[in-house]
């Protein structure tokens, strides 16, 4: 070989080694995009928000125990310590809107209502991560939050150094008034940004593709690089037409967000109302089953000072829980729908699997529906056999099932029954 041909081959070993370099970094950077890099949220967020139980109530005179208040926010940390909530998961007590004084302070601050927080946000803080737990707190994209207190609009990092400074653990981002989709997804990122500089550890709750999709698709790849979770639909009410519509919104964009989900980053379709006035004991079952196939974010709202031993089981049922916060982390779907029953199933980690049968007929009694197990897990589930036990309604182990067999259920109307499938060979 000549000393010109030996020169020519190391220049292209070199050029060879470079691109592996440049592509090796731009995988490397498509890895890091795909999930906002701030390592929390691995599993879907557990915890407590006021808004759907407690709303704007601002009147402490005369309704003292369920204003929004300091006292409202100390009394329920003290519960979900002591009652078994945290040992369960439940960590984030999160105020909503409507904590705030109706201006900034001198310094451009946001602070809180006087009256009803005379603590401060700090000593809550303090007095919350005392019992162990974290707190969330509500702030706004636009000009205003949704109930009409000041906006972060042009205070991004102001506020995001204000809430890092009083210790908060989790924010969740309105998109209220919001004057174009430029600023919506501007703000959105922004706070993002701030937050993380801020070198403090706060989970990121947006609503950003919610008030984008009356304009455009969302792009969920983006957001994902943005948020911890994002809500895509409207708020749950207390209500079984409530649940309905949060489903059926799901299934319908299913092929869309069930890809996007993932440790890091989650869809979040609101608050369990369960322990409320709203559901029987069906529908509540219902809602937890399939929040925890959709792997979604477990904030509830409800008044944990009162609520029934019954709905505090269902909330605290650990068997289901363990699916909601399965570490290999992947979204449910549903699988299909017949004859007004859905059949949803869930990846699980260890190749288990969790399946839900709905009911949805809203007249008659208990319906039978039967599932052939091939069907289920993309044919894997049950293959060639599996340990099949059921969750809800209540707890039974059913035992051992071959994979060309089928297993009959009694679903009640608007009731579910949550399966989970483990490999037995
Ligand atoms: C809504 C939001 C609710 C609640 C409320 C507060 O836009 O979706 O979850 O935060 O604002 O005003």
């Amino acid at each position: 070989m000549t000393a010109t041909m030996k020169l020519v081959s190391r220049v292209r070993r070199l050029g060879c080694v470079l691109a592996f370099c440049f592509l090796a970094l731009f995988l490397w950077g498509l890895r890091v995009a795909r999930a906002l890099d701030n390592g929390l949220a691995m599993t879907p967020t557990m915890g407590w928000l006021h808004w759907e139980r407690f709303m704007c109530n601002v009147n402490c005179q005369e309704e003292p125990d369920s204003c929004v208040s300091e006292k409202l926010f100390l009394q329920i940390a003290e519960i979900m310590a002591s009652d078994g909530w945290k040992d369960v998961g439940y960590e984030y007590l999160c105020i909503d809107d409507c904590w705030m004084a109706p201006e900034r302070d001198s310094e451009g601050r946001l602070q809180a209502d006087s009256k009803r927080f005379p603590g401060g946000i700090r000593r809550l803080a303090n007095y919350v991560h005392s019992k162990g737990l974290k707190l969330g707190i509500y702030a706004d994209v636009g000009n205003k939050t949704c109930a009409g207190f000041p906006g972060s609009f042009g205070y991004y990092d102001i506020d995001a150094e204000t809430f890092a400074d009083w210790g908060v653990d989790l924010l969740k981002f309105d998109g209220c008034y919001c004057d174009s989709i430029k600023h919506l997804a501007d703000g959105y990122k922004h706070m993002s940004l701030a937050l993380n500089r801020t070198g403090r550890s706060i989970v990121y709750s947006c609503e950003w593709p919610l008030y984008m999709w009356p304009i455009f698709k969302p792009n969920y790849t983006e957001i994902r690089e943005y948020c911890n979770h994002w809500r895509n639909f409207a708020d749950v009410y207390d209500s079984w037409q409530s649940i309905r519509s949060i489903l059926d919104w799901t299934t319908s964009n299913q092929e869309r967000i069930v890809p996007v989900a993932g440790p890091g980053g989650w869809n979040d379709p609101d608050m369990l109302v369960i322990g409320n006035f709203g559901l029987s004991r069906d529908q509540q079952i219902t809602q937890m089953a399939l929040w925890a196939i959709m792997a979604a974010p477990l904030l509830m709202s409800n008044d944990l000072r009162h609520i029934s031993l019954e709905a505090k089981a269902l909330l605290q049922d650990k068997d289901v829980i363990a699916i909601n916060q399965d570490p290999l982390g992947k979204q449910g779907y549903r699988l299909r729908k017949e004859d007004n029953f859905e059949v949803w199933e869930r990846p699980l980690s260890n190749l288990a699997w969790a399946v839900a049968m709905v009911n949805l007929q809203e007249i008659g009694g208990p319906r039978s529906y039967t599932i052939s197990l091939t069907s289920l897990g993309q044919g894997l589930a049950c293959n060639p056999d599996c340990l099949i036990t059921q969750l809800l309604p209540v707890k039974r182990k059913l035992g051992f099932y071959e994979w060309t067999s089928s297993l009959k259920t009694q679903i009640n109307p608007t009731g579910t029954v949550l399966l989970r499938l483990e490999r037995a060979s």
